[in-house]
């Protein structure tokens, strides 16, 4: 039975802790959440009440010292001090993306992660219809891709469901809608597309929180005069959820999604068009919290079940996904796009 601790009981940690009562409620892992910690004290203890034995430790270490395994889930620059403290004890980690504000600070976050069984919450890693996209690509079956473009658009996340206010401060977030939120995005293309030669970016702040850009659009530009482009906003329509378009262009195909789940993808050919639909796990039909929510737990629940079933079958030999290296690589893509929106949107190759 593995121990769980939580650390921050915020937006996604509470997420988590759903989706994890639903896995261990349903018998479908073989874990417990034994702790949960959290600066603020009364957050941990909401939560750890939700969870039958579990206590709300007052210090990290006493967390620490309670649980197998810990999920981080602190503001982003908060990722740091636990992720080491874990992996100083040899303890399996799941840690939320973005690992930390800056690159330096994400590569020094992902050495530790490595010592130990871990992964990253870049959770579309995890979703069928993307699975489905790379695949349909890499098959090679469609041709070579000749371009791509991601659509993103989110309200601005320091209000909503988001209701935080360290997303307005560069020096907790790192930057605005590219790391905090289109890392995911930046993520994706490199999975179905690779890494490119280079990145060029232009940002702007419109809603002028200094250093969180609101709006940014970056090419990623591979051999042969390939390329796609990321566009990505934070909007002020609160009645507009967060929404996500992909199309990739190949010789002889047009696939293109508007859902980051179960799709479908779309697929386009000279011989007519598909539809792709994936379907929820088996394992949903035990979750008890109703139709509406099965689906977006489902995503997080997923993932959690990857790794704690890594975990029960291989030990300090589990591997989860996606992994720190993988991570790292999307923050180098982001990192090289805020440096060419600094130059005055100068191509720049990624370090
Ligand atoms: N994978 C996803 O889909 C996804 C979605 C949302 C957020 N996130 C990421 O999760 C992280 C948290 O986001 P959120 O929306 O839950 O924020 P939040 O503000 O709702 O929660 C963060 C919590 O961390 C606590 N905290 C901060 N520093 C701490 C520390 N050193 N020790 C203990 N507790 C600490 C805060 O008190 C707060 O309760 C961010 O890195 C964010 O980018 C990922």
């Amino acid at each position: 039975m593995i121990r769980i601790g939580i650390v921050g009981c915020g937006f996604i940690g509470t997420v988590h802790s759903f989706a994890l009562h639903q896995l261990i409620a349903g018998g479908l892992v073989d874990a417990r959440v034994a702790a949960t910690y959290d600066r603020d004290a009364a957050k941990a203890a909401f939560m750890a009440g939700h969870h039958e034995g579990a206590v709300a430790a007052s210090t990290l270490d006493a967390c620490l010292d309670a649980v197998d395994a810990v999920w981080v889930c602190t503001w982003t620059a908060g990722h740091l001090e636990p992720v080491e403290a874990a992996a100083a004890r040899g303890m399996p980690i799941f840690c939320e993306k973005p690992l930390a504000p800056d690159l330096a600070t994400a590569e020094r976050l992902a050495a530790a992660l490595c010592l130990v069984p871990h992964q990253v919450g870049l959770v579309l890693r995890h979703a069928p219809v993307f699975r489905t996209l790379a695949a349909e690509v890499a098959s090679g079956r469609h041709g070579r891709v000749m371009a791509a473009q991601m659509r993103d658009d989110q309200y601005l996340p320091n209000q909503g469901i988001y209701g935080s206010t360290w997303r307005d401060d560069v020096s907790v977030a790192g930057g605005g809608t590219l790391i905090e939120h289109s890392i995911h995005d930046i993520d994706v293309l490199r999975w179905v597309l690779g890494d490119p030669i280079d990145v060029t970016a232009r940002t702007g702040s419109l809603a002028g929180h200094p250093g969180i850009e609101d709006t940014a659009t970056v090419l990623f530009s591979y051999p042969d005069g390939v390329g796609a482009t990321l566009t990505s906003v934070w909007h002020q329509i609160l009645s507009r959820p967060s929404t996500r378009r992909l199309e990739v262009f190949c010789e002889d195909a047009l696939l293109w999604t508007d859902d980051d789940y179960l799709g479908p993808v779309h697929i386009e050919t000279g011989d007519g068009a598909e539809a792709v639909e994936a379907e929820l796990p088996d394992w949903v039909d035990r979750f008890t919290v109703g139709e509406a929510l099965t689906k977006p737990l489902a995503q997080y629940a997923e993932p959690a079940k990857h790794f704690l079933d890594a975990l029960s079958a291989s030990g300090p030999a589990a591997r989860g996904f996606p992994d720190a290296p993988a991570a790292l690589a999307a923050h180098r893509l982001v990192d090289a796009a805020y440096r060419s929106a600094a130059a005055g949107c100068r191509p720049v190759s990624p370090a």
